[in-house]
């Protein structure tokens, strides 16, 4: 953040205050507000923080109109084709991309943490059996402060770290856990001997009962997954682990935090209600009445894994999933699935109306990924719990920098209040 020395001017009352301007390395201008309380008695309105900045933040930088996704300056189609998941976890979290000695010791303490808690076992067995995996995975995920008590001290560099570690390499395996515990099916340990994205994909599909082997070509699309969810600025679910963290709260309890709020239909939880609509849809010919529905203003219906609050032209991951899910549908030989038809036929005629056109609707990340782990053999339940364990690694390098940083204040928003104003209690016979 460079202090321009430009300012704003706001005129209120017969007086007027001078705002600072900060510009950022690229991206808009930010109107510093900090003091207009103290010195102009004023609040700002921003229900949904449309036009607010939340913080100061050298990690992850969307343009919008653009549709530019960096990490650490890096655009995310490079990250998603040249690098693999384990080396974008190590870029969010220290900034720079591993030299090879660097990338093979985190390499190796990810590993070395892969596996939980025995203990753990024993609590996943009181969740019910037909759990939703999201439900078990806020639980367990909050559990986790019950046994790493030794990395919950948020003023320790070290525990800080180790909390880091714990988080990025067992989510997989607390995932994979809570998939299992679903279907009824044993937990399956982890394996050293594979790379992250396939010793998930060993850990949800294997059985004691026969030997199984991960293609290597869906070991690449489910990393490329993770890749594309692993981080997206100031998003909810981020905003929210922030947020949670502004307390002291320590970091599994704020990376639970994130998981419920990632949950939501129009946030993480997207990518399970597209899958359905696309189902719902079932075939081309009734495209077009689903379009009108979303047109609608009387109806409630929205054409899930379409718009986004900042992406305005096009969100770059959905192009890279696109291609992604022909790659795996082929590899799976099902390259005629009708979803992918409904998919890429709701895709073009949604984009030559003029209501998408005109609101800059466009797919979003959830829009190709469901169809993608639908193929690997994921149940719609699962694909949350993929975007919560992708997106781990941004909540805990957000949460890292929020520590690190000087001005990180309790975040306490203020409101415009529209209630009664002070009013004498009615004794209850009297009312
Ligand atoms: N289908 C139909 N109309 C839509 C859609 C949609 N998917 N999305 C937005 N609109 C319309 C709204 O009705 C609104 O119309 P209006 O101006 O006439 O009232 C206009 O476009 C703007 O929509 P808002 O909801 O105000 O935009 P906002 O930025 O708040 O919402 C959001 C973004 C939540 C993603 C929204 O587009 C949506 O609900 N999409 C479907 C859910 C989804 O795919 N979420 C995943 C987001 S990506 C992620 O979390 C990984």
């Amino acid at each position: 953040m460079t202090d321009t020395k430009k300012t704003a001017q706001l005129s209120l009352n017969g007086e007027t205050y001078e705002l600072p301007i900060f510009s950022p390395t690229t991206g808009p201008d930010v109107l510093d507000i900090r003091k207009l309380y103290g010195q102009a008695g004023v609040f700002t309105y921003d229900p949904g923080f449309t036009s607010t900045a939340s913080c100061d933040s050298t990690i992850t930088y969307i343009d919008g109109g653009k549709g530019e996704l960096l990490h650490r300056g890096y655009p995310i189609d490079q990250l998603a084709s040249k690098s693999h998941h384990l080396e974008v976890c190590y870029l969010l979290l220290y900034g720079e991309l591993p030299t090879a000695a660097q990338l093979e010791d985190f390499e190796t303490r990810v590993t070395r943490h892969t596996m939980v808690h025995e203990q753990m076992h024993n609590f996943f067995r009181g969740f019910r059996r037909d759990a939703h995996p999201m439900a078990t995975l806020v639980g367990v995920v909050g559990a986790m402060s019950a046994f790493y008590h030794d990395s919950t001290d948020i003023n320790d560099p070290w525990q800080r770290e180790v909390a880091a570690i714990r988080l990025i390499a067992k989510l997989p395996t607390i995932a994979a856990m809570a998939y299992k515990y679903s279907i009824g099916q044993p937990f399956v340990y982890p394996r050293n001997d594979l790379d992250y994205a396939a010793n998930f994909l060993h850990m949800c599909f294997s059985v004691p009962a026969e030997e199984y082997h991960v293609d290597p070509i869906l070991a690449r699309a489910m990393d490329r997954i993770f890749i594309l969810h692993a981080d997206h600025e100031q998003n909810a679910s981020t905003s929210t682990v922030r947020l949670a963290s502004s307390s002291g709260a320590n970091p599994f309890a704020c990376i639970a935090a994130g998981i419920a709020c990632l949950w939501g239909p129009a946030h993480g939880g997207a990518n399970q209600a597209c899958l359905e609509m696309l189902k719902e849809i079932g075939s081309v010919d009734r495209i077009p009445e689903f379009i009108e529905r979303a047109k609608d203003k009387n109806d409630p219906f929205r054409l899930m894994g379409f718009g986004h609050r900042v992406y305005k032209n096009t969100d770059p991951r959905a192009k890279v999933l696109k291609q992604s899910a022909d790659e795996v549908l082929e590899l799976l030989g099902v390259e005629d699935n009708p979803l992918l038809q409904v998919a890429k036929e709701l895709e073009r005629t949604a984009l030559n109306d003029e209501y998408f056109i005109e609101k800059k609707l466009f797919p979003n990340v959830d829009f190709y990924s469901g169809i993608i782990l639908e193929a690997m053999g994921f149940p719609t339940s699962m694909f949350t719990p993929i975007f919560a364990l992708s997106r781990t690694v941004g909540w805990i390098s957000q949460w890292k920098e929020m520590i690190a940083d000087p001005q990180n204040k309790i975040g306490r928003p203020r409101q415009l209040y529209l209630g009664e104003t002070a009013r004498d209690y009615i004794d209850i016979e009297s009312r």
